[in-house]
């Protein structure tokens, strides 16, 4: 299995605000292109390459860019979401540190096709360093005459702000993100309507993650036909795989969906376990994704060979977990990162989410009985279908996962309890 960097391979290839090390290595190519087939025409295109959202959610980034094109109101904006706070996530990192200049030219690209007079871009608050080195790249960017009036000698005009955000799990969801922006309290809502219709300040506003944006400069100067190629044929392109757990070396590795297995990925780029054992379970798509058993892993590297399996693709943070694990201690480590993160909005979210630790804490220190699984499951089920946003309905997926593909870790807690 090979890496085929296509997001990525510039990386490190030009000092981070260098703008002409960046142009001679290709840069604006993309922007070029679009500049010169004019709006519709790219969202044609970005509807032909078949890309969906690398965020979480995988929506068609084509068809949501139509929406906010076709909504009548003014102005609209445009936002890149790098908030980048699912745990097992830190690829988006990579594309704002080591290519910043891709990335921007996808914003001015995306804003460009809209019809944004406004972009921003949204930076967890953690990454201190990446929000700097932002800060003077738009800096950099305005003397090169991007964003600002007259992109790239054009008519249109597109402004680009930096945002730091607060560095919560929340905020990374689009409607937080924007409550946010508005300086409001960070909660999710309830959609429709959906951003692209009533989105910040109420007007049509497109949000993208920053791997999406990245892959947008690369398929406007490559062509969607040959994006196309790259991949399978309903994910077309490449995916950054987050590799962190139990294996010898962590990374963010850009291969082609489908290209090969998740077995492959944690042996031949992760090295194997730490310890040399078995795989036990993985969560293929970050830390919300459902538990896979070790017995899945030569399952394809795609969204739809993993939702078969029975989990999903989402951020592609792919955590792995070795033999001799309990599943009671990862599900409670888990649950003690979101049982601080929910926004309080909505009752079975805001509830569920505590009673569940509350639960999982008793089995982990031996005082639980086998009434608190059937609780687990009841709880877990009523946060996933009745919760607001994605972060209850999320969150619970890896507790039931494991209730199911590890019983024995649970009953093995439950046998230790004093009777
Ligand atoms: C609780 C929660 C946290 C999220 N965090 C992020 C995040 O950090 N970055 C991100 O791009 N999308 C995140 N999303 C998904 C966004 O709501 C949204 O779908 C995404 O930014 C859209 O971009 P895309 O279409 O390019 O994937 C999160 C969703 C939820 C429910
Ligand atoms: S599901 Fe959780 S995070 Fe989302 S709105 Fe409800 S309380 Fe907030």
């Amino acid at each position: 299995m090979k890496e085929n960097k296509i997001l990525t391979g510039r990386g490190g290839k030009y000092e981070p605000l260098d703008v002409k090390g960046y142009e001679a290595d290709g840069g604006f190519a993309g922007l070029k292109g679009a500049l010169a087939i004019g709006p519709e025409s790219v969202i044609e295109e970005i509807k032909r390459s078949g890309l969906s959202g690398r965020g979480g959610a995988g929506f068609p980034t084509g068809a949501k860019w139509e929406m906010a094109a076709r909504e009548k109101q003014e102005p609209k904006y445009f936002i890149c979401n790098a908030e980048e706070g699912e745990l097992g996530t830190f690829k988006d990192k990579v594309l704002l540190d080591g290519d910043p200049w891709l990335v921007l030219e996808g914003i001015l690209i995306a804003s460009y096709a809209i019809g944004a007079g406004q972009s921003y871009i949204y930076i967890n608050g953690e990454y201190e360093e990446t929000v700097k080195l932002w800060e003077k790249l738009v800096v950099e960017a305005r003397k090169a005459k991007l964003p600002g009036d007259g992109i790239s000698g054009s008519k249109s005009s597109v402004d680009l702000q930096v945002i730091k955000g607060k560095g919560l799990y929340i905020t990374g969801e689009e409607c937080a993100l924007i409550s946010s922006l508005e300086t409001r309290r960070a909660t999710g809502q309830l959609k429709p309507p959906y951003p692209t219709q009533r989105g910040l300040f109420g007007r049509p506003t497109v949000v993208n993650n920053v791997e999406t944006i990245a892959n947008i400069p690369v398929i406007l100067s490559m062509g969607a036909e040959e994006y196309r190629k790259l991949g399978t044929a309903k994910e077309p392109g490449t995916r950054l795989f987050c590799l962190s757990g139990d294996v010898k070396k962590n990374g963010v590795y850009e291969l082609e969906t489908g290209s090969g297995t998740l077995r492959e990925l944690i042996e031949e780029f992760g090295g194997g376990t730490k310890s040399g054992r078995g795989v036990k379970a993985v969560q293929p798509g970050g830390g919300t994704s459902a538990f896979l058993s070790g017995r899945s892993v030569d399952c394809k590297l795609s969204d739809e060979a993993i939702r078969q399996a029975g989990s999903g693709l989402g951020t592609a943070g792919v955590i792995v977990y070795e033999e001799g694990k309990s599943a009671v201690g990862i599900v409670k480590g888990l649950l003690d990162f979101y049982g601080r993160e929910s926004c309080g909005r909505c009752a079975p979210c805001r509830i569920g989410v505590v009673r569940m630790k509350e639960i999982i804490e008793r089995l982990f220190h031996g005082k639980g009985t086998t009434e608190d699984l059937e609780h687990l499951r009841e709880i877990g089920k009523a946060c996933v279908s009745v919760s607001t946003c994605g972060m209850g309905q999320a969150f619970p997926l890896p507790v039931l996962s494991a209730l199911e593909l590890f019983p024995e870790d649970f009953e093995a807690v439950i046998a230790q309890a004093p009777a």
